[in-house]
């Protein structure tokens, strides 16, 4: 979703916005935008366009904007459609005040209203000229400095933002505030500042961040340094953190797209969310965020898993494995429902909230919910020190490393291992797991990522599939037990990046309304790797293949019967069949990529999707 950067310092600001701007291209935009103001220079110069980054420097062409500080935006549409006028940054004071922003204003109707009463003329649709209007008013309202400004104006605001501000008459200021959407300051040398709505823009930079809370106004000033005050006034001391992220974890090193890097960095991701807390020789699992609570994990009397997208899938895996190992019972919601159904939510519930990014804006508010209802909440995020990380009363890191394809692969896998070895533990601690199964259960955990390489080498033979398929318009995947979740991953990969509609269903509710569409054009791709219900798979594929649906079924290694029903079989290496989706997905991960490249979509960055959802 939009995507905010700004600089403060001695360089010249544009070619770091720009660069910024192109690293956050993953979050999913629709026109992008800078503005500089410059010290040796009356105003600020502003270019933006609809579009690409690109577009964006097109437009610049030889007019090359220079200036110490500035900001930068992309924007993915809310208030308006996409176009150059609705694009960030917006302006006030006849020019002199320029703002971006993500989130919403949730009372910007009434709010221009009134400020359109008091004569102020607005050319966008958008809530952000509205909101850097109000901060205009009330700064010549209250005859302030623009901080004060900034901080009355953000007290008469509903809703969500993350904004940043520069003024042409403080040219060496820049001002950063956020409430409900991320925001993060890097600290480069001295008086040297780096704003962005996650540290990817950052990390070239310095490794040194300030994580932005609620509420906060952060002034950062080319020569006296940074302060952050709260909207009451009050100084913050801010606490530095160093960032882990490597450079070379956000780019391609490569590969054609992120998303097939992050398919092929899975062996590491998988083995990266089991290291340090699996011990194969102890036959022990350590998670700290379950062992410092553990009297509510012992005496939950259910599971809320909250989540949503891909995400949502893990939960539903995760479902499965929680109660037939912990024995609780376990109910996985989309977080966008839960907040607004006024769900029953208890002090004895324990609540996993699950999200890569961890700033997903529905799974942020119903955590808050179930927090204030009791609740104990744990997180299972992969972006550290995002705001679900940091509000949740404890949590594991799901240690994927950055995931910059919208379609999400790697944080999949890695949130589906993190929570295996949670209903492990928990189903172990509680006694319901005997020691035998347990302790096989390691052993086939630990051998996940070898046998998650193995079935990339499958990578050539599952393009030449995709080629059959490349011109589908529609796609069923059918599966049962842990493997419907993965039914549902499949079918989503296939529509979010390659536009082909697909639907995953359980296999055996086939026969309750989608057996109506297959013909001899519709691919249905069945998981039906060995499990205890895997003779009622095979039916399922008979009825497939009696009404000429063309099949392709993922097996385990060795499978010979269902060679002579569908036209392609994926063998799968072998494995207890409950950390089968963490094979499964796999080559569905695949064929959803390479059917997408040979349609010529834009794998990485599918149209109108974002990779983290900060709006509701
Ligand atoms: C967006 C992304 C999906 C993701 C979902 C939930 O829709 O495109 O890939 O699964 O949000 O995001 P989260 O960061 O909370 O897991």
């Amino acid at each position: 979703m939009c995507g905010i950067v700004g600089y403060i310092g001695d360089k010249d600001s544009f070619p770091i916005l720009i660069k910024g701007l192109q690293r956050l291209e993953y979050r999913g935009y629709d026109s992008a935008g800078v503005a500089i103001s410059n010290v040796d220079e009356d105003g600020i110069q502003i270019f933006k366009k609809k579009g690409k980054v690109q577009d964006l420097l097109d437009h610049v062409g030889d007019k090359t904007p220079s200036g110490t500080a500035g900001i930068g935006h992309t924007r993915w549409a809310t208030h308006g459609p996409p176009n150059d006028v609705n694009a960030h940054p917006h302006t006030a004071r006849l020019g002199r005040l320029a703002m971006i922003h993500n989130g919403i204003i949730e009372n910007y109707e009434s709010l221009r209203t009134s400020l359109e009463a008091n004569g102020h003329a607005f050319v966008s649709d958008t809530d952000t000229e509205v909101l850097i209007h109000l901060i205009e008013e009330v700064q010549s309202r209250a005859d302030c400095s623009i901080v004060d400004a900034v901080q009355l104006a953000l007290k008469e605001v509903e809703g969500a933002y993350a904004i940043a501000i520069i003024d042409a008459s403080e040219p060496d200021l820049l001002i950063a505030a956020r409430k409900s959407s991320p925001l993060v300051i890097g600290v480069g040398k001295e008086n040297e500042y780096y704003i962005a709505s996650d540290a990817t823009p950052i990390i070239e930079y310095t490794p040194n961040v300030i994580y932005l809370d609620d509420e906060e106004v952060a002034v950062m000033h080319r020569h006296n340094g940074l302060t952050i005050r709260n909207l009451e006034n009050t100084e913050i001391t801010p606490e530095i953190h160093e960032l882990e992220m490597q450079i070379e974890a956000i780019e391609k090193g490569g590969f054609d797209h992120f998303m097939l890097k992050e398919i092929y960095e899975q062996p590491n991701s998988i083995l990266d969310s089991i290291r340090g807390r699996m011990n194969l020789q102890r036959s022990e699992i350590k998670m700290s965020g379950i062992d410092a609570h553990w009297d509510r994990w012992e005496n939950a009397q259910r599971i809320l898993i909250i989540a949503c997208g891909t995400s949502w899938h893990a939960g539903l895996v995760a479902e499965y494995l929680l109660e037939d190992f912990a024995r609780i019972p376990v109910e996985v919601e989309y977080a966008s429902e839960f907040r607004y159904r006024n769900p029953i939510i208890r002090p004895d519930d324990v609540v996993i909230a699950i999200s890569q990014s961890g700033e997903t804006a529905d799974t942020l508010a119903a955590i808050r919910l179930a927090k204030d209802q009791g609740a104990h909440v744990f997180g299972v995020c992969n972006v550290v020190g995002s705001s679900i990380s940091r509000e949740t009363d404890s949590g594991s890191y799901t240690h994927a490393g950055p995931e910059i394809g919208v379609a999400s692969t790697k944080a999949f896998t890695a949130q589906i291992t993190v929570l295996t070895l949670i209903a492990l533990l928990v189903g172990k601690k509680k006694g319901h797991l005997s020691t035998q199964r347990f302790n096989r259960l390691l052993v086939e955990l630990n051998a996940i990522p070898e046998k998650v390489q193995t079935l990339l080498k499958q990578d050539d033979r599952i393009r030449e599939i995709a080629k059959r398929f490349e011109h589908s318009t529609n796609a069923l995947y059918l599966g049962r037990g842990v493997n419907f979740p993965v039914a549902l991953e499949g079918a989503l990969k296939l529509k979010e990046i390659s536009y082909i509609h697909a639907e995953g269903y359980p296999s055996a509710e086939m026969k309750h309304g989608p057996i109506a569409l297959i013909d001899e054009e519709m691919p249905v791709i069945f998981v039906a790797t060995a499990d205890d219900i895997y003779d009622k798979t095979v039916s399922n594929i008979q009825e497939v293949k009696a009404r000429g649906g063309r099949l392709i079924a993922l097996v385990s290694a060795g499978n010979k019967d269902l060679k002579k029903l569908a036209e392609f079989v994926i063998e799968v290496p072998k494995t207890d069949q409950a950390l089968a989706p963490l094979l499964t997905v796999v080559p569905l991960q695949l064929l959803s990529y390479h059917i997408a490249v040979m349609r010529g979509c834009n794998v990485d960055q599918p149209r109108n999707l974002a990779k983290s959802v900060t709006v509701e």
